[in-house]
């Protein structure tokens, strides 16, 4: 009798912790799909070998003609470079970088990037800067620009469909503003189109002044 219910005991504790281990690796398999974009070897050897020259390692690129790619959103980032590749956004220099590369190397360097943490920032010219936070909090009501901050975010950090553009490179961004202007930002430029064609050569440097010391 007692044999009989100790083994019915122990018959269930071995059901339960088989359930828990079960439900154990279920939680586990998020955790170990995300792992899957840390960057194995190849895509760190391309990140060094290529990407560097021109972004840094950690996406802080030194020339400010190069976008700085640290804590830039990893959707935004491997959309880009899709677009790239695929020719959607026009760049001779980019698409070479990326011709050869699959989506899952694109995931994972766009994870390597976004996860990179950003440096400090100054600006240069403070009253320019000041007439650019007037921009980029209330936009210029007279000409109908919309303020920045209300798709970019109150401090420019964006969201996953939008890029952040706190601490970006005045240089970049000027360039970005004139392309989406004239529309030779080739891949979904309708948005940016309506706003850079209205900003005048002032309020183009004076938004991208501001934001450019934003952290
Ligand atoms: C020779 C310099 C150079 C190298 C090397 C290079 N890039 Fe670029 N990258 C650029 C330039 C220039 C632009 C701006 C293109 C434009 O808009 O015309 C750019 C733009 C980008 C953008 C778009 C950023 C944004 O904010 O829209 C991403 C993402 C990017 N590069 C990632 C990479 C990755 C990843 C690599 C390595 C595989 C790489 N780049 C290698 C010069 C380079
Ligand atoms: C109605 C929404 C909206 C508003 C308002 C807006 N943007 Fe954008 N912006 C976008 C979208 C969407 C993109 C991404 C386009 C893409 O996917 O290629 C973008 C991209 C950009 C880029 C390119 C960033 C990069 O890394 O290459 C710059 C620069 C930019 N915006 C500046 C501004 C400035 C400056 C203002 C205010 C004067 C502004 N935006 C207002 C929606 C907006």
């Amino acid at each position: 009798m007692l044999l009989t219910s100790l083994f019915t005991i122990t018959n269930h504790l071995m059901k339960i912790s088989a359930l828990l281990v079960a439900l154990c690796w279920m939680s586990m398999s998020p955790v170990q799909a995300a792992d899957a974009k840390v960057p194995g070897k190849r895509v760190m050897d391309i990140v060094e070998s290529r990407c560097a020259l021109c972004h840094g390692r950690e996406g802080e690129s030194a020339s400010a003609i190069y976008p700085r790619l640290a804590a830039q959103h990893p959707d935004y980032l491997a959309k880009q470079l899709k677009d790239f590749r695929d020719g959607r956004r026009k760049s001779e220099t980019m698409a070479d970088m990326v011709k050869d590369l699959s989506d899952q190397e694109i995931a994972e360097l766009a994870a390597w990037f976004s996860s990179r943490a950003v440096s400090a920032r100054r600006v240069g010219d403070t009253e320019l800067a000041a007439v650019g936070k007037y921009i980029f909090n209330k936009g210029n009501p007279y000409s109908g620009v919309a303020a920045c901050t209300s798709c970019h975010g109150a401090k420019g950090y964006g969201t996953h469909q939008l890029p952040r553009l706190a601490g970006q490179h005045s240089a970049y961004l000027q360039t970005q503003l004139m392309e989406f202007s004239k529309r030779e930002r080739t891949n979904d430029n309708a948005i940016m189109h309506s706003i850079a064609s209205k900003l005048t050569e002032l309020e183009a440097h004076a938004v991208t002044t501001y934001i450019g010391g934003l952290e």
